[in-house]
């Protein structure tokens, strides 16, 4: 890494590319990070302090950025850091530090100062901002990186933090962002859950102090708590107006958010890796780098948001973001573990005869000397169980190959259960406390990804997997188990557990990407445990929860796709919920569609229906999945919940509307207001996936304006004998 202390010609030049050059006088520097509407504006003080003068829509005069600060007129920021680009502690800061540190001689002062910075042009849309901060009396610096994303309004912040004192540093707080808002008000949207449970939102005007987002579960560790959040400005901000900051970070491990509201009504933000249990030595010279701790602003509600991040996240983020994906048969609440080659010959067969791409295999498969016939046994032992499966996972992969249908795996290769072989030859490679008693979350433990010896066998598993079967065309990988006793046989330094545990994830995770760049992977954890942005760019679905009924689904689906594409999201229909087929394939399909159900038992009107609705979202998943998403009523605010995903030329799209209140009367009373359309484009609306024998009572001949359809709106004619209803609409020419 490449520190620079003035500005080198070739960053002045680079700084005259941009449209709007970094600022420079005597006494401060001003540095616009500016994206297609917004502005982030960072800018020094007399003392060299960094701090964020500006953030939200961007001027037309960039040379007014500097006036901003003296129209506010509030008292009480003693140490002048209260709006710090990145807050040292133990220096001047009364508020909460970004940063805290344990110099080599014991010392724990921080202070930060300007020396420099360079913009750089990584593509027409991508640039890449660093700032060098350094400490006036440590030899102690960080960079500060802010990688914009122009067009999609995304911009991703972490820290590089290196020293060259004589001996180790030890980082006591190492966050990747620090943001500072003003407005009248906050509301923060946060989400809470537990299993089958996941993204419950709770949204509240944040009081002063500090509130925290956290987790300390070690792996899935969204369990209780993701790290994505929404604030308002203002006022709660609606689908289409207000301005709102999602924030998320891309970290799989221990997260901390703490959002402060300072003495002068100021909302700091301060966002990383949780330093819980967490000091980190850092010898001289070494770079650590934070994970990046992503947002997006938007000053036109929380769809234009959602579409931005979005957009962002195919394009530059989720694996394959822009390709395509296999639709599925999955045998695990058809099976759980009581299966072997005969029932599975009949579901490959059902598989085909549903008309779905790929039968996926889920647990059970493996391990011998302690068979995976239920959740207490056999996890590490990555054997074909002998007596399931004689002919091993290479005959069921040829016989779905010869049957017309792809083959997929459920892998959950960072946990043992005590009763494996894995556990009995190495101990040493379990995450358990030595002196205490073994403490258990469904049954099992989890492998110390720190080691690499771990490592290996972990992309072993997988390696292996695919040597032995080329045609393996998917992969579910799991993930049940929080970390308890919390201790590394590996590790000399305790502290580094948890950020070396994901570090070894990610090292894994990398290697395999490089030998197979583009199998299909979920990621899945014991329901919807983990998902965020620094594993989704190597997997290609999540599993959003295990609770699969389409009420439930409807909801949670409702609140992931703020920050998720639809493309992302693995939804499948099951026996979960007491709606009819229609009602639980519709919602599945609102993303990436499979199934988890006994075909051979469906009635036969239910089965030609599955078969159609599956040809139908064959004629229709690239519009959900690359489409402009648009949530039209929410289910939340009232009895209906309508979603539209529309194409880039507004010419086609697909509308999911739902009853999800079965009171008396209760239905699609008012018309439901689309988005997105071209006012002056005449539409046609068709109800599709309709059941066997079923009309529907919508006029398909009829067309209107896109200013009507959004001015006045349209009724899918929901009610009780037709509790969801799917709309395709198609520009007419
Ligand atoms: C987790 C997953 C399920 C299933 C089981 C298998 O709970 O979320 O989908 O794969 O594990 O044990």
């Amino acid at each position: 890494m490449k520190y620079n202390a003035r500005l080198s010609c070739y960053a002045i030049a680079l700084l005259a590319l941009f449209a709007i050059p970094a600022v420079l006088t005597a006494q401060f520097v001003t540095i616009p990070v500016e994206t297609a509407d917004n502005a982030l504006v960072l800018q020094t003080d007399k003392k060299k302090n960094t701090g964020i003068i500006y953030f939200g829509k961007k001027l037309s005069d960039p040379a007014e950025y500097s006036l901003a600060p003296a129209m506010y007129k509030e008292h009480g920021d003693y140490g002048s850091l209260l709006n710090s680009a990145y807050t040292p502690s133990g220096s001047r800061n009364l508020a909460e530090p970004a940063i805290a540190v344990t110099h080599a001689d014991g010392n724990n002062s921080l202070d930060l100062q300007y020396v420099s910075h360079e913009q750089r042009k990584i593509s027409d849309d991508i640039s890449l901002l660093s700032v060098l901060l350094r400490d006036p009396v440590y030899d102690f610096e960080v960079i500060l990186y802010y990688k914009v994303y122009y067009q999609e309004n995304v911009i991703e912040q972490w820290s590089a933090i290196r020293h060259q004192e004589k001996g180790d540093v030890t980082l006591q707080k190492f966050a990747s962002a620090n943001l500072y808002l003003k407005g009248e008000s906050f509301w923060l949207r946060q989400y809470h859950g537990d299993w089958a449970h996941e993204m419950q939102p709770e949204e509240a005007r944040l009081t002063h102090g500090i509130k925290t987002i956290d987790t300390k579960l070690g792996t899935r560790a969204n369990l209780f708590e993701p790290s994505v959040f929404m604030v308002s400005l203002g006022k709660p901000a609606t689908e289409d107006e207000g301005t709102v900051l999602y924030g998320a970070l891309e970290w799989s491990g221990n997260f901390k958010i703490d959002l402060e509201l300072d003495p002068t009504d100021n909302l700091r933000i301060i966002a990383g890796i949780n330093n819980y249990a967490s000091p980190y030595t850092l010898k001289p010279n070494e770079v650590f780098t934070t994970p990046a701790f992503l947002y997006t602003l938007s000053g036109s509600g929380k769809g234009a948001a959602s579409r931005q991040l979005q957009q962002w996240a195919r394009k530059y983020k989720l694996l394959d973001g822009k390709g395509s994906r296999l639709t599925l048969l999955n045998n695990w609440e058809s099976t759980y573990f009581d299966f072997n080659e005969t029932r599975l010959a009949d579901l490959l067969k059902d598989t085909k005869k549903l008309g779905v791409d790929l039968f996926l295999l889920d647990d059970g498969w493996f391990a011998n000397k302690y068979p995976r016939n239920n959740d207490r046994a056999g996890l590490g032992d990555w054997q074909e169980n002998k007596s399931k499966l004689p002919n091993g996972v290479a005959a069921l992969v040829k016989e779905a190959q010869s049957g017309g249908v792809k083959f997929g795996i459920w892998v959950e290769p960072e946990m043992v259960n005590p009763k494996s072989e894995l556990y009995e030859q190495h101990p040493d490679w379990v995450i358990k406390q030595p002196k205490r008693e073994e403490y258990y979350f469904r049954n099992q433990l989890v492998l110390d990804l720190s080691n690499p010896k771990v490592q290996d066998f972990v992309y072993g598993i997988l390696d292996s997997l695919f040597i032995k079967n080329p045609g393996l065309a998917y992969i579910k990988w799991d993930c049940n188990s929080v970390i308890y006793n919390a201790y590394s046989a590996h590790l000399k330094n305790q502290s580094h557990f948890y950020i070396e545990y994901v570090r070894g994830l990610y090292k894994v995770l990398e290697r395999v990407r490089a030998k197979y760049p583009t199998v299909p992977m979920m990621l899945c954890s014991g329901g919807g445990g983990r998902v965020d942005y620094a594993a989704l760019q190597y997997f290609t679905e999540f599993w959003p929860s295990d609770n699969t009924d389409p009420l439930e689904r409807i909801f949670m689906q409702w609140e992931y796709s703020y920050f998720y594409p639809a493309i992302s999201s693995a939804n499948h229909v099951t026996d979960w919920g007491k709606q009819p087929i229609k009602f639980r394939v519709d919602v599945a399909m609102m993303g990436k569609l499979g199934f988890d159900i006994v075909v051979s038992k469906l009635p036969a009107n239910d089965l030609q229906f599955c078969q159609e609705a599956i040809q139908l979202y064959n004629s229709v998943k690239s519009i959900i999945w690359q489409g402009n998403q648009y949530r039209l009523a929410d289910p939340t605010a009232g009895s209906v919940a309508s979603v539209l995903y529309l194409d880039e030329a507004k010419a086609s799209g697909i509308i999911f509307n739902y009853l999800v209140n079965n009171r008396y009367r209760e239905g699609s009373l008012l018309p439901i207001r689309l988005k997105g359309l071209d006012p002056a484009a005449k539409y046609r609306l068709k109800e599709v996936n309709l059941y066997p024998d079923t009309k529907s009572t919508i006029d398909a001949g009829k067309t209107y304006t896109g200013d009507f359809l959004m001015t006045v709106g349209f009724n899918p004619d929901l009610r009780a004998a037709r509790t969801s209803v799917v709309v395709q609409l198609e520009q007419v020419k």
